[in-house]
């Protein structure tokens, strides 16, 4: 009978690995499924923050995940050694702990739209590898090695797109506006033309300037677009209108840009630069219906060219 429990606790123990990662992911993988990134903001003060920290907390296993193919390439052992199977829990664990944090910066921080999904299901594949090649340390140097750049693609790809998700797309090849500009590459700068369609004309540039970045088919804060016309019809999470032709009242998108600055409404948010008065003019009288004079327009137009 005790060599029975013995058996039975020695063969528990050796599956403790397997079971605890297996275990782990899966409800990494649940709570992905039950915490939707909506686009709602949620009132967990805790989580919020903890949300918030998965930005800082990925960067700890992303290195590591690197530094555990290096080192096994360079020290060539063919059995892997007690540095890297620390350091590989510990990147595996990190993995986890970063993908988790990040379900809970989409869910209660109001993120939403095709690349924050892609983005956070990245991640969650980048936790499962990361696991995968822990526990493959048992295996052949080759095979390590083969787990290990299956997980440093992984979390490549997920990485890339949070960091397009910060920053912009095509980040981190596509140098600043004014470098494109002289390397004559596509984000040069435009010259504003009056065409006659003034949504087109000054409009949507502006809007594609400042408000697209949160408010497009990437990143939908508010559950509102901006990218076009109907989309701003539509309107975003409350009821309130966003654009009403005729309307400054009925048009949120006027009234959020025209507050104080320091109020909590305020668009674009307090960290960003507030809109220039041409901008703010132009998007007025074009709700109205009125004509934009061409000098404003101009200023307008060329003032979103630089990202202003
Ligand atoms: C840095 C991100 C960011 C940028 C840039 C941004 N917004 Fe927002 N916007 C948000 C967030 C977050 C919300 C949801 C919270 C809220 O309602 O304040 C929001 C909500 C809104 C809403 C309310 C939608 C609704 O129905 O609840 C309007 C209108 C709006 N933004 C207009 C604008 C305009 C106009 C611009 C460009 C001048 C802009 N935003 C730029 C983040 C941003």
């Amino acid at each position: 009978m005790r060599h029975r429990l013995k058996a039975f606790f020695q063969s528990v123990q050796h599956h403790v690995p397997l079971t605890a990662a297996i275990g782990l992911n899966l409800i990494l993988i649940l709570c992905a499924f039950a915490l939707k990134a909506d686009g709602d903001m949620r009132s967990s003060a805790l989580l919020s923050v903890a949300g918030n920290f998965h930005i800082l907390a990925l960067h700890l296993p992303a290195a590591l995940l690197l530094i555990v193919p290096l080192l096994e390439f360079w020290e060539k052992h063919e059995v892997a050694t007690v540095s890297i199977r620390r350091l590989s829990l510990i990147c595996a664990g990190g993995t986890w702990i970063a993908a988790l944090l990040g379900v809970f910066h989409a869910h209660f921080n109001g993120y939403s739209g095709d690349a924050v999904q892609l983005h956070l299901w990245g991640g969650v594949a980048a936790s499962v590898f990361a696991s995968a090649a822990w526990l493959a340390l048992d295996q052949s140097r080759i095979k390590r090695l083969a787990t290990q750049a299956l997980a440093v693609g992984v979390m490549s790809f997920a990485a890339h797109i949070g960091g397009e998700l910060v920053h912009e797309e095509g980040f981190p090849f596509r140098p600043n506006k004014i470098a494109a500009n002289h390397a004559g590459k596509p984000g040069a700068k435009a010259t504003y033309k009056n065409t006659g369609n003034t949504y087109a004309d000054i409009i949507a540039p502006i809007l594609e300037a400042r408000c697209v970045s949160c408010h497009g088919a990437k990143k939908v804060k508010g559950k509102l677009r901006m990218d076009s016309l109907e989309a701003l019809k539509k309107g975003g999470g409350s009821d309130d209108p966003v654009y009403t032709p005729g309307d400054l009242k009925k048009s949120g998108m006027f009234t959020r840009i025209n507050l104080d600055p320091k109020d909590d409404d305020f668009m674009p948010p307090k960290d960003e630069k507030p809109l220039t008065k041409s901008q703010v003019k132009s998007i007025g009288l074009w709700i109205e219906g009125k004509t934009i004079p061409d000098d404003v327009a101009k200023a307008a137009f060329e003032e979103a060219q630089g990202g202003k």
